[in-house]
């Protein structure tokens, strides 16, 4: 077929343009909407897409429309205008496929976004900004920046300084659309709360302000109202469980190897000899690596809820300290509990030698710090906060056809809304910190701020990291599943990366001209973990310079917001639902003496009813899955359309698939399993 334009003859082509609308709630249009083909020899006029008497553009649809228009050479983009017409004009569009039969091509433009006014959508294939690309392509990408710089701005509010850089957003319905809660999430967070407090009957310790008897009470209570009791309730006495909750809990980042006691903590062979396994030593055992410890120093003066105010209830923690011993069946058992940092005749060791009721009242102390530790830093800080930043320079530094937009959009996604809720109803005054933690009422950020002064990059480095704390040995240390299922994740996500990277990058030299990447490693390093006065550096680099330094900097990423989170979060209901197991709030100062300590004391020290179910309920809102997730190397969007990257993520998929099958029989063998961390399991990013 042959038309006319601009007075010459110009060859004009059948399209057939199929366009696939989210399968999400809110996602169909009702207004009216244009299609633009851009090409490297032109643009199309804007057809209209729509047709009489059809309904289009509904959730999870896929329309066909057949234009016929001059021919505008290899198509680059398609732009996507909407009217903002009918009841619901926003419009999620998963992606855009073009068949040009006369040139025998299918040319594919994932879009994974909303259409408001206008989106422009490039082709596919991912490209560098340095790879040979039409002219209309580089402005492109370079607008697409712009635009998105002027929608995600790093925050400046004074309250969240010495903490990670975060997106700027006065509350979560004024983030950009495309990084808000879906409709789905939103259902899903409301039912959880309705769920926790109706269904499993919380509402009626919810209006009782007392405290419990004993703790077969809190057992009582739980199997009346909640019906299924956590493990914990059956377990949490028992040693080898309350060792095993330092390993395979919600906080597998503190423990460490002891192999010389500390001069503040004098544990002696008289206190504790009894208790190590026939003819062994505690000088043998720190020698031979089997001696363990976790130490909650960074506790030491921060402020208590209550501590300042008299109109509040006061809270207690202290900065504990606890040594551990695997013992030649292979269980890691506590031996010793010291509730201060400076020893003396009011700080006393507490063992197992000690009366029932004081070692109870130990081991529950040295869990109230554990959990003060958790909420704060393993999981808000340590996960959440300091990966908000990749977001904001991921978003700000690399369009959506440089290919580690592709790769780490998919671990990016909701960690904007859930942290902007958080900053909002969790950390804030009144808020959900100052309700469940002995830390609440600003010790909660004091405690934040005071860790990430000297935090560093080098921390997330997972290998390396459980090497320093001497945790690696599985001779020395065993059952600690976490280790063995997180390295297993961290080598098949390493690998997988180190397959993406060559497509791209064939050298470190191209890893130096890509100056997309190096402006956003750049804006990491200076906006996302500015070195404050006071800070210590937190080793961001300032650039890249090879592929291997690239690969450890993704991997880092791509586990922490996909598996470290799900370990540190979705393990929560089954630690915190049964409060004696992990008592986030204590109301009584501890003991300083040994034999004074009662059953009374210990209920009068622990949350009431009430404390009790907003914990639950939090930690119940905080452990769902949404039903829209997307789990470890499930990539649906499909944003990569090249064979060597989906090749890449079929092999991701694959190793995913033979490491859940170990997991799944490790766990079919074990008395208390470790699901935490099943690929199925783990969603590819922190959006809980
Ligand atoms: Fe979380």
């Amino acid at each position: 077929m042959n038309g006319k334009a601009n007075g010459s003859e110009k060859k004009t082509l059948e399209y057939e343009i199929t366009v696939v609308t989210g399968n999400r709630k809110g996602a169909g249009t009702d207004a009216s909407v244009t299609l633009v083909i851009k090409g490297t020899q032109g643009e199309t006029k804007a057809f209209s897409l729509g047709k009489w008497f059809h309904d289009d553009f509904e959730a999870g649809q896929t329309d066909e429309y057949k234009v016929t228009a001059e021919d505008v050479g290899e198509l680059l983009m398609v732009v996507l205008r909407s009217d903002g017409g009918g009841m619901n004009s926003d419009w999620f569009v998963n992606r855009v496929t073009i068949k040009v039969n006369a040139k025998s091509a299918i040319y594919d433009f994932p879009c994974n976004r909303w259409v408001q006014s206008e989106a422009i959508v490039f082709e596919g294939t991912a490209k560098l900004p340095t790879d040979q690309q039409h002219g209309t392509v580089k402005s492109q990408r370079e607008m697409e920046l712009k635009n998105r710089r002027s929608f995600y701005e790093w925050g400046d509010d004074n309250a969240y300084k010495d903490l990670p850089g975060y997106l700027k957003a006065t509350d979560v319905n004024s983030i950009p659309k495309d990084v808000q809660f879906t409709q789905e999430a939103m259902h899903d967070l409301h039912k959880a709360r309705r769920a926790a407090l109706l269904n499993l009957g919380l509402v009626k310790l919810f209006n009782l302000f007392t405290k419990w008897d004993d703790f077969d009470d809190f057992r009582k209570a739980f199997t009346g109202f909640v019906g299924e009791v956590p493990k914990a309730a059956d377990h949490w006495r028992e040693d080898c469980f309350f060792g095993n909750q330092f390993m395979n809990g919600c906080n597998p980042d503190t423990l460490k190897r002891c192999t010389k006691l500390p001069s503040n903590f004098p544990v002696t062979q008289d206190l504790i000899g009894n208790l190590l396994d026939t003819g062994d030593t505690l000088d043998k055992a720190l020698e031979d690596g089997r001696m363990y410890m976790v130490d909650y120093k960074i506790l030491e003066d921060i402020p208590h809820y209550g501590q300042d105010r008299e109109d509040l209830e006061r809270r207690y923690t202290c900065a504990s300290m606890g040594l551990f011993y695997t013992k030649s069946s292979g269980d890691l058992v506590p031996i010793a509990i010291q509730f201060h940092q400076i020893p003396s005749s009011e700080n006393p060791i507490w063992t197992p030698n000690d009366a029932e009721m004081d070692w109870i009242c130990a081991k529950l102390w040295l869990r109230n710090s554990d959990a003060q530790v958790h909420q704060m830093i393993t999981h808000l800080l340590r996960v959440h906060l300091f990966m908000e930043p990749v977001a904001v320079a991921t978003y700000r530094q690399l369009p959506s056809l440089h290919p580690l937009w592709k790769l780490l959009a998919p671990h990016i996604r909701g960690v904007f809304a859930i942290n902007t809720l958080g900053r909002s109803v969790l950390i804030a005054e009144g808020g959900v910190a100052d309700n469940t933690l002995t830390v609440g009422g600003g010790g909660h950020v004091d405690l934040m701020k005071k860790y990430y002064k000297t935090n560093s990059w080098e921390t997330y480095n997972l290998p390396q990291i459980l090497k320093e704390r001497g945790v690696d040995d599985p001779e020395r240390l065993p059952n600690f599943h976490y280790r063995e299922d997180a390295l297993s994740l961290w080598r098949a996500i390493e690998e997988f990366v180190e397959e993406v990277l060559p497509i791209y990058y064939q050298s470190d030299d191209h890893i130096n001209k890509d100056y997309e990447l190096q402006n956003w490693i750049k804006d990491l390093h200076d906006n996302g973990y500015p070195v404050d006065p006071g800070h210590e550096d937190h080793h961001v680099p300032k650039s890249f310079t090879s592929r291997k330094q690239l690969n450890k900097f993704l991997t880092m990423v791509i586990f922490t917001c996909s598996c470290q989170h799900a370990a540190v979060n979705f393990s929560q209901m089954d630690v915190y639902a049964f409060p004696p197991n992990a008592p986030a709030i204590m109301r009584q100062p501890p003991p300083t003496k040994k034999g004074v300590v009662t059953m009374m004391d210990l209920m009068d020290c622990l949350a009431t009813k009430h404390q009790s179910s907003v914990t639950i309920a939090t930690v119940y809102d905080l452990t769902r899955i949404f039903a829209d997730e997307k789990f470890l190397g499930d990539y649906p969007e499909e944003l990569f359309v090249e064979e060597a990257p989906k090749s890449a993520i079929a092999a991701f998929q694959k190793k995913l698939q033979g490491i859940s099958a170990k997991i799944n029989e490790r766990n079919s063998k074990i008395a208390v399993p470790y699901p935490y961390l099943l690929p199925e399991r783990v969603p590819n990013s922190i959006a809980i």
